[in-house]
């Protein structure tokens, strides 16, 4: 068995940013929007930088139109993630989305996304659980709108509330109401930082924010005191090697901080992000690592379990995933 075909958790997959171009392009054709200017000539989804991804990523996400949509979404989603051995992955799913913020109308979206998901891991055995997330860009009140979608939703299915877009707008602390809303139900909270933020950013989502994961993370390396701080509140990072590489952050995998923060003692598990957009999958992520710092088999099976214990999923289906991994 190579690297690439061990088991895997994933924990930062936004499921917009999942979306094969092929199923993109049949929804703008079956919706007659013209969305010829996100393709590149070879299909793929073309950006200049991030705050282009992600006028590009809201671009195709227009065409998500209902509930439906979001059904056959989640099962070309999974189809992908189970062909990477994936068997537990949390996706970020945005209510701005899926209804607009307004909760009976995300009550219908995420049904249509759940009965999708059974199907899937009926077919594949794939668990997938859900995290709501605010959209940073969209503001504070926004947020407090998907908060509440959260707080109305929050179970055994959807089991955390976090935060993404755009880091450069607003602070963390912005966004204190509605993660404080979501902690008080009961969720687990994470959000995106020190990605296009500097160590600052992961400071203010722990204190600001009291996450207990945090989306990326990595540049916390560019400060040594935050990094013992990290691994000394096992904080678990979300690390995306490949987003990264392709989004400018490291020019390649060999450069990235993986390594070092691992060894550092902080608690790292892999994702992918949004991985037709970054050409990647879990596969060759793990190739990438593999060949960038040698990884084996061991190293994988450590943080597959990492990212099972920071799951944010109940007892029982963690116990699941665990064994899975051990049996293996
Ligand atoms: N980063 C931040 N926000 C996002 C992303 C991402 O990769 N994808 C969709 N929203
Ligand atoms: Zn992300």
């Amino acid at each position: 068995m190579t690297v690439a075909d061990l088991p895997k958790v994933e924990l930062h997959l936004h499921h917009e940013g999942a979306a094969p171009p092929d199923l993109i392009r049949q929804l703008a054709f079956e919706k007659k929007v013209d969305l010829a200017g996100i393709f590149r000539p070879d299909g793929s989804y073309g950006f200049r930088d991030f705050v282009h991804f992600l006028s590009v990523y809201e671009a195709a996400t227009s065409v998500l139109k209902t509930p439906e949509d979001y059904g056959r979404l989640t099962t070309a989603v999974l189809e992908q993630s189970a062909a990477n051995n994936v068997i537990y992955c949390e996706t970020f799913l945005s209510p701005d989305f899926c209804g607009g913020g307004d909760v009976s109308a995300w009550r219908e979206y995420l049904h249509a996304i759940r009965e999708a998901a059974e199907a899937a891991e009926a077919r594949y055995g794939i668990i997938l659980r859900g995290i709501v997330t605010c959209v940073r860009h969209f503001g504070p009140e926004a947020a407090k709108s998907s908060a509440l979608c959260a707080a109305e939703t929050a179970g055994d299915w959807i089991t955390g509330f976090g935060m993404g877009g755009d880091e450069g707008k607003g602070h963390q602390g912005d966004f204190a109401y509605a993660f404080d809303m979501a902690r008080e139900a009961g969720l687990k909270l994470t959000t995106h930082a020190g990605e296009f933020g500097g160590p600052d950013s992961v400071r203010e989502a722990i204190n600001d924010l009291n996450v207990v994961r945090i989306g990326h993370g990595v540049r916390a390396i560019e400060d040594a005191a935050l990094v013992r701080e990290l691994a000394d509140r096992q904080i678990t990072l979300e690390v995306c090697p490949g987003s990264n590489v392709v989004l400018g952050l490291y020019p390649n995998i060999a450069a990235h901080p993986i390594q070092t923060l691992r060894d550092a003692g902080v608690k790292v598990t892999v994702s992918t992000d949004d991985p037709p957009f970054f050409g990647t999958n879990m596969r060759r992520e793990y190739e990438m690592l593999e060949a960038a710092f040698g990884w084996q088999a061991d190293d994988f099976t450590q943080l597959n379990t990492t990212a099972a214990h920071a799951a944010f999923c109940d007892e029982d289906t963690r116990a699941r995933v665990l064994k899975t991994l051990e049996s293996t």
